[in-house]
């Protein structure tokens, strides 16, 4: 089969196409034939070496999510058939890469995909929704009613985020920094879009209940300021570190919190991926794709999704289906 492996750390640049092996099917474990995967900021981290969370064995295939239908299946395995269309979101379980033509990954990294909805967006589902699960609710305790800020609304995790945000019965501000994601994030459902970049973006903006901080480095302190008295912040991409003032914490009694999906637990997870599913057949969630990419410019796609604006879920198409 077809793959993107990588033999050192570094650059986009040691990202190779390459033909290798298929995978061994184990017996809890399914080998899905992909369509398309995702692309996920934490990949280019993991590809640079030194990614706190996880430092795969190489050579080794990237990717923890993408969508496809199954091929093999383990003895084991209930619930799905060979030929079942399926997304993957493998953060939690074994997985041999999703930049590949097939993936082997436990039965318990998929779910069946809607029959209206594509391969490709099947493939902006696994890492980004099970975020945004987590940091909206599991985190940040949304409640119905709330104000909410996702500072950072026109990627991946951003755009599923507004979407939940919205079910939830929340006020939605988004983010984003160019024209083109203000107008996506925009007809994504949010109430209010700001471009981060423009100064003083944030001035009319008080009384916010919860944060959803794409960039905590950078906005942080301004953060602190528009909060809501014991107002959450949930802390999901940090690039860099800060000065400030622990002091502001006290004079609203506000919560700063850390996540990562790697810090899932089994149970909580699949609970995740259950109410994902629900919010799929309700059509409550619906993938934003942003730009694809074929299998091979897999490095492109990684540069591209550090250093370009975002419009949704970036993807590698692996094969037409
Ligand atoms: N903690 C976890 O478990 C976890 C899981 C998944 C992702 N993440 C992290 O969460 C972040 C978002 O992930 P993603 O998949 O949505 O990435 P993405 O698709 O690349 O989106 C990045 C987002 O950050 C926004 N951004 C850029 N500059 C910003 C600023 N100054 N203030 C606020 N937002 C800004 C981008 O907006 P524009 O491009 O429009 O400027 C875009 O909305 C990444 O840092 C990623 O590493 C963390």
């Amino acid at each position: 089969m077809k793959a993107i492996k990588m033999s050192q750390t570094g650059d986009p640049e040691v990202l190779q196409l390459v033909e290798t092996k298929e995978p061994e099917v184990d017996k809890n474990e399914v080998m899905v034939k992909l369509y398309f995967a995702g692309v996920n900021p934490f990949e280019t981290y993991i590809r640079a070496g030194g990614y706190a969370f996880f430092s795969p064995e190489l050579p080794y295939i990237p990717g923890f999510d993408g969508a496809g239908e199954i091929e093999k299946i383990g003895k084991e395995v209930q619930g799905f058939a060979v030929g079942d269309r399926v997304f993957v979101a493998s953060t939690l379980s074994k997985t041999t890469g999703t930049y590949a033509e097939k993936v082997v990954c436990g039965a318990d990294a998929i779910r069946k995909l809607p029959s209206f909805m594509s391969y490709a967006e099947g493939a902006a589902i696994g890492v980004p929704a099970t975020t945004a699960y987590k940091a909206l609710f599991q985190r940040g305790r949304l409640a119905q009613g709330e104000k909410v800020l996702i500072h950072g609304a026109s990627g991946g995790v951003g755009m599923l985020a507004v979407q939940m945000a919205k079910h939830q019965g929340a006020y939605v501000i988004g983010t984003a920094g160019s024209a083109e994601g203000m107008a996506a994030v925009k007809k994504n459902g949010a109430d209010l879009v700001l471009n981060h970049h423009e100064s003083e973006y944030l001035k009319n903006i008080s009384e916010v209940d919860l944060i959803i901080e794409m960039l905590a480095n950078e906005n942080l302190t301004n953060d602190l300021r528009v909060i809501n008295t014991f107002g959450r912040i949930v802390v999901v991409g940090n690039r860099g570190t800060l000065e400030f003032d622990p002091r502001q914490t006290m004079a609203k009694e506000i919560d700063i919190l850390g996540m990562a999906v790697w810090h899932y637990q089994p149970a909580g997870y699949q609970h995740c991926l259950d109410e994902i599913e629900k919010m799929l057949d309700q059509k409550v969630l619906t993938p934003v794709i942003g730009k694809t990419y074929p299998l091979e410019e897999a490095s492109q796609a990684q540069y591209d999704i550090i250093h370009s604006k975002a419009q949704g879920k970036i993807l590698l198409e692996i094969q037409p289906d």
